[in-house]
């Protein structure tokens, strides 16, 4: 395709890219965000409706990136103007790879002052230092944590320099390299958490309450929250996926490698559920804690039990890891564009990156501390970076590519990329052109606060306007190409 100079690098192994990429989604949003939210919103039929998410959103999605990724072979900005040129498109869509870029850039700002907690947690764990008898003692060696802006900025600057020094090594020596055993490391200590958690005596009452399916028990809240979690899991729409794709061997099914992607990232947060939630219900305490489930309630559970200490340094070197793989695929675009349109070194661009990371998410760590009354309509920076990326640039994102994909290419730039079967590509465009975007729909209404949308009472409705815009699309759909390629 049209990348000038010489042509890019590939991942090296036959699994360079299916490491990295499910090195990217699992992460904290696995381990932390999906145990916590499982709990919040009722376990089982929460897990139903995310994974309904996965499929109908996610999946597609992703494929979309990668495929662009691929064609383009550059950074989010690059590959996705490079594949709308293709088409004879207006250069301005790579504005959403600006905005891609952006949001990997603004995610990692707060990832690493959270990775931080889980960098901090394990050193406590190792030394000592979490000893409490009350999950309020708990909170309180939280609150402490939090409130020194030196020792939390520290850990944020560890986990800073760790990533951009991974990143600085490059694709295959840095990040194909850590990835490929860190990824089975992470896997073989979740199986030895497991195998502690079916001993802990809590098994049972953690395989119900993530399995056993209680109808009425999920709110439209709990709906919403699975489709935007569906997005942050699997890193969508942020430059990440693009990036790595952008690597990805021509002759690899970006189909079944997709597909694979997504069930690990499922298999590993349902593993970690788990993992976490038999401690917790053998020690009797509330599995809907919210976000203090994994800093509060689980260390003083790990606590309680023989050997707990030992499994709670595993537990937390685990999340440490997975954090880690993923911050270094949040980077990766930036970095990539910097070298190839910077003419800037590898290491260079990654120092570069490093320091204005730095500098952004040192305000973002002060959110806990020092800043922590510095807000904007009652969001503080932490706040704001979360909630612009999670409720607006994420789902952008994505509906501009999905769109794009959809509707505005020639048919044959994706038909050629993806290399499905026809009936495999006609689900493809089902879901890029209606069923994906409507979801996205969605998220924005609901942000807007326009509407409150009860899927429980709505899902009639909600289904007639899918498929009435989906005949009127098939309909009209030849037209608006015309209309567009016009201008
Ligand atoms: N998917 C990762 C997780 O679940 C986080 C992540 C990695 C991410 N890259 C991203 C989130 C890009 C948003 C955007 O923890």
């Amino acid at each position: 395709m049209a990348s000038s100079g010489q042509p890019r690098i590939q991942w090296l192994g036959r699994w360079g890219f299916m490491l990295a990429a499910t090195g990217s989604a699992v992460g904290l949003g696995n381990i932390w965000k999906f145990p916590y939210i499982t709990g919040e919103y009722g376990g089982g039929a929460f897990v139903l409706v995310y994974l309904a998410c996965i499929l109908a959103v996610g999946v597609p999605v992703m494929m979309t990136e990668i495929a662009f990724g691929r064609r383009g072979r550059g950074s989010p900005i690059d590959a996705i103007r490079r594949v709308v040129n293709e088409s004879g498109r207006s250069s301005m869509w790579s504005l959403i790879g600006w905005m891609a870029m952006l949001c990997g850039f603004m995610v990692l700002s707060f990832y690493v002052v959270v990775a931080g907690w889980s960098f901090s947690y394990l050193w406590k764990m190792l030394t000592g230092g979490l000893a409490g008898t009350s999950v309020d003692e708990m909170a309180a060696v939280f609150g402490a944590n939090n409130a020194n802006p030196i020792t939390l900025g520290g850990w944020s600057t560890l986990v800073t320099l760790l990533t951009m020094i991974i990143v600085g090594k490059g694709v295959q020596e840095g990040i194909e390299k850590s990835v490929s055993w860190m990824m089975p490391g992470l896997v073989l200590m979740l199986v030895l958490l497991i195998g502690f958690g079916m001993f802990s005596g809590g098994f049972g009452d953690a395989v119900d309450f993530l399995f056993s399916f209680k109808a009425g028990s999920l709110s439209s809240e709990g709906m919403l929250a699975a489709l935007g979690h569906a997005f942050f899991t699997l890193s969508l729409a942020s430059g990440a996926i693009l990036t790595y794709g952008s690597y990805l061997p021509k002759d690899a099914s970006i189909g079944r490698t997709t597909l694979s992607v997504a069930v690990a990232d499922t298999v590993v947060a349902l593993m970690a559920g788990l993992a976490i939630f038999p401690v917790i219900f053998a020690n009797g305490m509330d599995p809907g804690e919210g976000p203090g489930l994994l800093f509060m309630s689980l260390p003083l559970a790990f606590q309680a039990m023989p050997l707990g200490t030992l499994f709670g340094a595993l537990f937390f070197l685990m999340l440490s890891m997975a954090a880690l793989t993923s911050s270094i695929s949040m980077v990766e675009a930036t970095v990539s564009w910097l070298c190839d349109n910077k003419g800037m070194s590898r290491k260079s661009a990654s120092w570069a990156t490093g320091i204005v990371l730095w500098l952004i998410s040192t305000l973002a760590m002060l959110s806990f501390n020092l800043g922590a009354d510095w807000t904007l309509a009652g969001k503080n920076f932490f706040d704001w970076l979360d909630y612009l990326t999670s409720r607006w640039m994420m789902p952008l994102g994505g509906l501009g590519m999905v769109l794009l994909a959809g509707f505005v290419l020639k048919s044959e730039t994706f038909r050629d990329e993806l290399g499905l079967a026809p009936l495999p590509y006609t689900l493809w465009l089902a879901m890029v052109r209606y069923v994906s975007p409507l979801g996205i729909l969605v998220i924005f209404v609901d942000a807007l606060g326009l509407y409150q949308v009860s899927f429980a009472a709505h899902w009639p409705v909600l289904l007639a306007l899918l498929v009435l815009v989906a005949v009127v699309g098939e309909a009209i759909s030849p037209r608006l190409r015309q209309a567009l390629s016009a201008r």
